[in-house]
């Protein structure tokens, strides 16, 4: 189980969270599914979109009290519906506003170096993020062995930058500075020491051929109350 605020991990004991009580994301799943539908195979508009999130999880965020917090763990943040277009700009159904990611090459297959990061800026431009193959297979990775991922360089605490601080032996990122929170980045940057309650916000990555691009990001970047908002989107930088 997961807590759906928290996001601490727990195998036994019910359907909430031993650390704050929370609903786990699995029971959040399960009330939010029509009568006799189960986990099965995505939602064709999530095999449509490839973005890794279908429409049901976005209701199991609302689902969950509509914070940020709880839609951190569940959907990429700012990105609620693909409606088509361009991916540059604000769409959406009639009555709602619609900010979408915009897909951004950020690197080269070719220039990735195991256990070494490469920044990159995403979405906007200061959104500092690096992208690092890890050797071995992680929640979120793409490429061939699923183990290149991409994160936000800000410590979800009080957002200290974490900027070489990845452990390659461990597969982590920190100690923080600040306060020594570290995250664990094959498991989509879940905390495992610290102060920081929530997961480190994993950039969700497509691979075409030899490029590697940006497509959303899973989490609430330290310091914006949408990550898209109050900026100028980032330029494609590779
Ligand atoms: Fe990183 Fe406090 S800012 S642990």
């Amino acid at each position: 189980m997961q807590c759906s605020e928290c996001g601490r991990i727990w195998h036994v004991g019910g359907d909430r969270c031993p650390r704050c009580s929370a609903y786990s994301v699995e029971y959040l799943r399960e009330q939010a599914a029509p009568a006799g539908e189960t986990n099965g195979p995505p939602h064709n508009d999530e095999e449509a979109t490839g973005r890794g999130f279908s429409r049901r999880e976005f209701l199991v965020g609302a689902l969950a009290g509509g914070a940020a917090a709880s839609v951190a763990i569940l959907v990429p943040v700012g990105l609620t519906e693909w409606t088509g277009g361009d991916g540059n700009g604000a769409t959406g159904a009639p009555g709602v506003v619609v900010a979408t990611f915009q897909r951004t090459k950020i690197a080269s297959l070719s220039d990735l170096t195991p256990g070494e990061p490469l920044d990159f800026e995403y979405p906007l431009e200061g959104q500092n993020n690096f992208v690092v193959r890890l050797g071995e297979a992680a929640h979120g990775g793409v490429g061939e062995d699923g183990d290149i991922v991409a994160f936000s360089y800000a410590c979800t605490h009080m957002g200290c930058p974490l900027i070489g601080l990845y452990k390659d032996e461990h597969k982590i990122l920190g100690p923080c500075g600040c306060h020594y929170t570290t995250f664990d980045l094959k498991r989509g940057g879940m905390v495992v020491l610290g102060q920081a309650t929530e997961n480190l916000p994993q950039i969700t990555l497509a691979l075409d051929g030899d490029d590697i691009y940006a497509t959303g990001v899973m989490g609430l970047i330290y310091g914006y109350r949408d990550n898209l908002a109050d900026g100028t989107r980032a330029e494609v930088t590779a």
